[in-house]
């Protein structure tokens, strides 16, 4: 993944292992993962419930729950390795200012007791610094930027005063005022309803056109990525299994959980027939794994997948995937075939594009 012509590393993660102690035992819920960001980028993070995306975000902000700890890896920024963090000192530099985030329930980002022009305010003040008309103008242009209106009135009012949309599009507000380069998304319109999810994901696309953000994007919902990410990592069981373009992971993806993911998109569906849903649960964290920790689920598993774990393989320059179907020894096995059509559909659309 060293390769990227044309952007240069922002953030790279290396060989990370996170573990948790939990009742005497230990669970490791990141297991060896490496990825790297590129400035300007917009990663989208996707994989089912428990697979780790919000543990992966949160060690790059200090932000582990108290009984967890980074086992092995190296997370570099800057001249920085966040790996090697470990007082709210050494986070002060980088939380906020270098890297913001924005989680699914805007209300835990906001405080209740003062007005949200405040809060918006004190971090231009700390982080522009502006002070005076100028912040407090530079405050209302931030309002009205993250679509709010009538920004002098609601400059006086407090977060309880405001709908769920418009509490995210605040936290966002605080967000970009902190001059942030990274920004991270994590399941920011899960809790909202359909069309405002998508006025949101509209709101967080221009904002990273306009300021020059860097973004993360996290969901379990790979419908909604297509719109917003440049390129998406696929996590299962504390790893990621699958990287690459949007376009190849949604139109030439290559590992059999990225196809049950797709295979489960409601556009894919017949009229009238169920949805799809992947079979199984997903491995104990508790347990070693060993060899792909997706083969129990996976109707394509060779035998290998239940011995070894598989490497990256290079699927194009900037595409890769964890999975033995690629080896060249393999068996050829097409993907499914309700998910023939879609790739054709969508290559011939890219292609085109
Ligand atoms: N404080 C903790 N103690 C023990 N285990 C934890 C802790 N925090 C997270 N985990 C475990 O780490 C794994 C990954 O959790 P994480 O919250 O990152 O999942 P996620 O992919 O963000 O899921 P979701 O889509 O539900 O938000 C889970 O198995 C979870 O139970
Ligand atoms: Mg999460």
């Amino acid at each position: 993944m060293e390769n990227n012509n044309e952007k240069s590393r922002i953030l790279s993660i290396q060989n990370l292992i996170i573990k948790f102690k939990l009742r005497g035992q230990v669970l490791t819920a990141i297991r060896d993962i490496s990825l790297d960001l590129y400035k300007g980028e917009s990663l989208a993070i996707v994989g089912e419930s428990g697979s780790g995306k919000s543990v992966l975000v949160k060690s790059i902000m200090g932000l582990l729950d108290k009984n967890g700890y980074i086992d092995q890896g190296e997370i570099l920024y800057k001249d920085y390795n966040l790996a090697k963090f470990s007082t709210e000192k050494d986070w002060l530099k980088i939380r906020g200012k270098e890297i913001a985030m924005v989680t699914q329930d805007p209300m835990t980002s906001l405080n209740p007791l003062k007005t949200v022009g405040k809060q918006i305010e004190e971090c231009v003040v700390l982080h522009q610094g502006l002070k005076g008309k100028d912040a407090y103008n530079q405050t209302l242009r931030l309002l009205t930027d993250v679509g709010i209106h009538d920004v002098e009135k609601r400059y006086k009012q407090y977060p309880h005063e405001f709908s769920g949309g418009m509490r995210q599009r605040i936290v966002i507000a605080i967000a970009v005022a902190c001059n942030p380069k990274i920004l991270i998304c994590d399941e920011p319109t899960t809790a909202l309803d359909v069309t405002i999810q998508a006025q949101i994901l509209q709101l967080l696309k221009n904002l990273q056109e306009k300021y020059g953000l860097t973004t993360i994007y996290i969901t379990h919902d790979l419908g909604v990525v297509a719109k917003v990410a440049d390129r998406i990592a696929v996590m299962y069981a504390g790893d990621i299994i699958e990287v690459g373009k949007t376009h190849e992971v949604f139109f030439n993806g290559k590992h059999p959980y990225t196809w049950a993911l797709l295979s489960s998109l409601p556009q894919l569906g017949a009229k009238g027939e169920e949805l799809y849903s992947i079979k199984g649960t997903p491995p104990n964290l508790f347990n070693e794994i060993k060899g792909d920790a997706f083969a129990p689920r996976n109707p394509y598993a060779l035998n290998i997948d239940f011995i070894e774990r598989p490497p990256f393989f290079q699927v194009s320059e900037t595409h890769f995937a964890k999975t033995w179907l690629l080896h060249s020894d393999a068996p050829k096995v097409e993907p499914p075939q309700s998910l023939q059509g879609f790739f054709e559909e969508g290559r011939r659309y890219v292609h085109e594009y």
